[in-house]
């Protein structure tokens, strides 16, 4: 095959590292869009070797160079190249891109080191309507394609029984390797695969000691994101000392779960502090996926900053994903509070931020003087019911410990003898959670009070400690402080924690959920939805400990848990069973259909707020909190087709994506994409954007539109009243956004938020706008 060589570059294909020196072979995606005409499996991989044998110089070197050959929708390879054999690819004009893959570590997004560990889920958390399962036949011929750390089969989360054939054109395969074979597929798993040439490529063998090297979970979050989507009603399930007992459930629990095991534990690391996944192993598994037959795919894996489209292998696999239709749901990141930290934010994929559900678990403290002080827990051991000496660690750290830090437990810090037979309150800061409750149970203490600082916020920290404890805000903090202050004689007792339900106010954010405006496109509103991703409860691994700590001996089959990675798989769910009652509906028809009917109150009837109280906003929980019911029916949808993403990604100088399309002269602006939100950063005067909405709720329908306008803004809808005579009508209007005098003072970067809804007496079609100014 002949290779032209391009005489200039449209834009930058590959930035090469510059301290690696020039033989030193890295890992690198060689990406060519799309597979063209007709092409058997053989004909694809002689055509990427093609490619390596035009830089490499001997034809053994390019066969054992080549790690993927990505065939089934994406066209392209991953190979270990040198920077100047990388260099040579991104010459010949077939090649789009070229990306090296440690460019950008992916990781799955569950708290961070346990920073905000606990949670829950299943029994109360996220139940559905019954009417809602049955019309969907609870998602039983829809498949969800999983990308995570594996799956624990034997889980009764994952039994198939009743379940019946999966459908006919599942093409997928059950991966055998280390503890698993095909007999640990079933009617519920009904697929499982592993892609690990990528990490073995910089890390060399798996150590199998610390992960299978098979689809088998060693971690527990893949089986607990995998059992949030879909898992079986199993009753009377608990985490580790009978907390948020109850059935667990997944979202769709007859849905046939694929699983795609791309991350992996790394070596010299404790599992607690995370785990990586290659992006040219996320890009085979995306491509495998597509190939297998696969409806959903829920990815509960961000990187660790923003990412442009063109170099992000989620938003890549995404994109061809989309074109078949296949939803794809990831987390928006646990990056926060701070603003602009979302991940997965490219407008074909649904970005889900995290929330509370209407659960604590309540462990308060009684203090010597009868006062009684909030504190939650769900840590499983109890005090014998008497009352304890209780100091503040200040009080009683070794004298070498600094001044700045002697509140906080650090390890080593306290003194046996001071500490012994007391409760101890330390507070957060430097070091983990986790650890603090260790200090306290080495230097002898009998109980442990963690509480948050200023800048914690007022949600209690929640922890599966190693000795009774619990956890307790800023607030609740001084409060014990001063009562210590107060007496010579402080004492306390720390109740046993109870679960207690329907607490309010439900939902909030989390503190930790990624914020908006997107860093990469801040033309499209993100995240789109907020879903429950705080304490959540989900089946888990029985070769990880409840802490993933390598030396906590406790083992679980639940186990609570929070991150976006557990809110994105409940969206996962909810487009599964949208799937199944709506067959013929485009990805963004789902998407739509669950942005614009999301709920913008908390269980109290006020707006949600975040977690220090104040009201939360569009860049926090995009349209709102998901509600899959009405999602069922949302009367009218904003679709967009692959073409007008391709028109979106021009907009905003993306080319490289598909060679087959041509960007037009003058593309649109990218607010324009038919979106079901609308973000318009640096808004200079007036602009007009064009949405148009599809008919999919009564044949004969008239929506009238109501506008609440960012503060300070006109907004102006055109026409203000749709009328339709048939299902799958479409109407077009336009949205004119004006800045108008009063906002004059308003900071350069501060967005407002407002609302535009268009409302036909049942349904209420909802959609968020953000507005900054020049
Ligand atoms: C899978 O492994 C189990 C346990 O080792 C074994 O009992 C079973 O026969 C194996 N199944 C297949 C299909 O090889
Ligand atoms: C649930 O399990 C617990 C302990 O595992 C047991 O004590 C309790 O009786 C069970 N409840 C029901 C309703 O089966
Ligand atoms: C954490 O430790 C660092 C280094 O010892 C110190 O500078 C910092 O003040 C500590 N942070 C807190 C919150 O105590
Ligand atoms: C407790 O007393 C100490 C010493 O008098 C003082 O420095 C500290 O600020 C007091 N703490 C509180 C919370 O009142
Ligand atoms: C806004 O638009 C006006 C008129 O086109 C232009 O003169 C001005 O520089 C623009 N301001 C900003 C901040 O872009």
């Amino acid at each position: 095959m002949a290779f032209t060589v391009k005489n200039f570059h449209v834009f930058l294909l590959v930035l090469l590292p510059l301290l690696v020196s020039c033989d030193e072979k890295q890992v690198y995606i060689v990406y060519l869009g799309e597979h063209s005409g007709e092409k058997t499996h053989n004909e694809i991989e002689e055509n990427h070797y093609s490619y390596l044998f035009s830089v490499k110089e001997t034809v053994e070197d390019a066969k054992s160079s080549l790690l993927y050959s990505y065939k089934s929708s994406i066209n392209g390879f991953a190979a270990l190249l040198t920077p100047d054999e990388a260099s040579k690819l991104s010459e010949i004009e077939e090649v789009l891109s070229v990306l090296r893959s440690q460019s950008t570590k992916y990781s799955l997004q569950t708290t961070r080191s346990w920073e905000f560990s606990g949670l829950q889920q299943g029994g109360t958390g996220f139940q559905l309507k019954k009417d809602l399962l049955l019309e969907s036949s609870y998602g039983r011929n829809v498949i969800v394609g999983m990308l995570d750390s594996g799956i624990w089969p034997e889980s009764k989360s994952f039994s198939d029984e009743g379940m019946g054939p999966y459908p006919s054109s599942w093409k997928g395969i059950c991966q055998s390797g280390d503890e698993f074979n095909s007999s640990n597929c079933n009617m519920k798993i009904i697929g499982a695969r592993y892609y690990i040439k990528g990490y073995e490529a910089q890390y060399g063998p798996l150590d199998r000691t610390l992960d299978s090297l098979s689809p088998r979970d060693k971690d527990g979050h893949g089986t607990h994101t995998a059992s949030t989507v879909g898992g079986r009603r199993v009753q009377n399930v608990s985490a580790l000392g009978g907390f948020a007992r109850g059935t667990a459930s997944g979202g769709a629990p007859l849905v046939r779960l694929a699983i795609y095991k791309v991350c992996w534990a790394i070596p010299d690391q404790g599992k607690e502090e995370g785990n990586t996944c290659f992006m040219e192993d996320i890009l085979a598994a995306m491509d495998d996926a597509i190939g297998d037959g696969v409806d959903v795919l829920s990815m509960s894996i961000g990187t660790n900053r923003p990412v442009p489209f063109h170099e992000d292998s989620i938003a890549i696999g995404a994109l061809h994903a989309i074109k078949k239709n296949i939803v794809v749901a990831c987390s928006a990141g646990n990056s926060g509070p701070a603003p602009a930290t979302l991940s997965n934010t490219a407008p074909w994929i649904i970005t889900v931020g995290a929330s509370s559900i209407d659960r604590k678990f309540l462990a308060p403290i009684v203090l010597g003087n009868g006062m009684k002080i909030e504190g939650q827990t769900i840590t499983p051991y109890n005090l014998e019911k008497k009352m304890y000496q209780l100091v503040y660690a200040a009080q009683i750290v070794n004298a070498d410990v600094p001044k700045d830090t002697s509140g906080q437990c650090l390890p080593g810090s306290l003194s046996p003898e001071a500490a012994k037979g007391k409760i101890v309150l330390c507070l957060r800061g430097n070091g983990t959670r986790l650890n603090k409750g260790l200090e306290v149970k080495r230097a002898g203490g009998i109980g442990f009070i963690l509480g948050n600082r200023r800048e914690d916020g007022v949600i209690p920290p929640v922890d599966a400690h190693f000795l009774p404890a619990t956890g307790v805000n800023y607030e609740n903090a001084l409060k014990i402080l001063n009562y210590i202050n107060s007496t010579k004689t402080p004492m306390a007792y720390i109740v046993p924690a109870t679960t207690e339900l329907d607490s309010k106010p439900a939902p909030f954010m989390a503190s930790f959920t990624s914020r908006g405006p997107s860093p990469v496109s801040p033309n499209i509103l993100k995240p789109d939805i907020t879903a429950p991703g705080l304490f959540i409860l989900a089946a888990w691994s029985e070769a990880s400990s409840l802490t993933k700590l390598a030396n906590d001996p406790r083992m679980v089959k639940y186990n609570i848990l929070s991150g976006t990675s557990m809110s994105c798989p409940h969206i996962g769910a909810a487009s599964a069973l949208l799937k199944a009652i709506h067959p013929t509906w485009s990805s963004a028809a789902i998407r739509s259909a669950l942005i614009t009917t999301a709920e913008l109150n908390d269980n109290l009837g006020n707006p949600i707020t975040d977690e220090f109280g104040k009201t939360a906003d569009p860049f926090q929980f995009g349209s709102g909190h998901f509600r899959p019911t009405k999602a069922a029916d949302p009367g009218l949808v904003y679709d967009a087709s692959y073409t007008d993403y391709l028109l979106f990604l021009c907009s905003i100088g993306i080319t490289n994506l598909d060679s087959s399309f041509k960007c037009p002269i003058k593309p649109p602006s990218p607010s324009n994409l038919n979106y079901p939100s609308l973000a318009i950063p640096e808004l200079n005067g007036t602009t007009t954007v064009e949405r148009k909405v599809t008919n999919v709720g009564g044949s004969k329908s008239v929506y009238f539109i109501k506008v609440k306008p960012p503060p300070g803004f006109l907004v102006t809808v055109s026409p203000s009243i749709l009328i339709f005579n048939q299902v799958g009508e479409t109407k077009t209007f336009t949205i004119t956004v004006k800045a108008s005098s009063v906002n004059k003072g308003m900071e350069k970067d501060k967005y407002a938020f407002g609302w535009y809804t268009w409302f036909d007496g049942i349904h209420s079609v909802q959609s968020p706008i953000a507005v900054s100014l020049a």
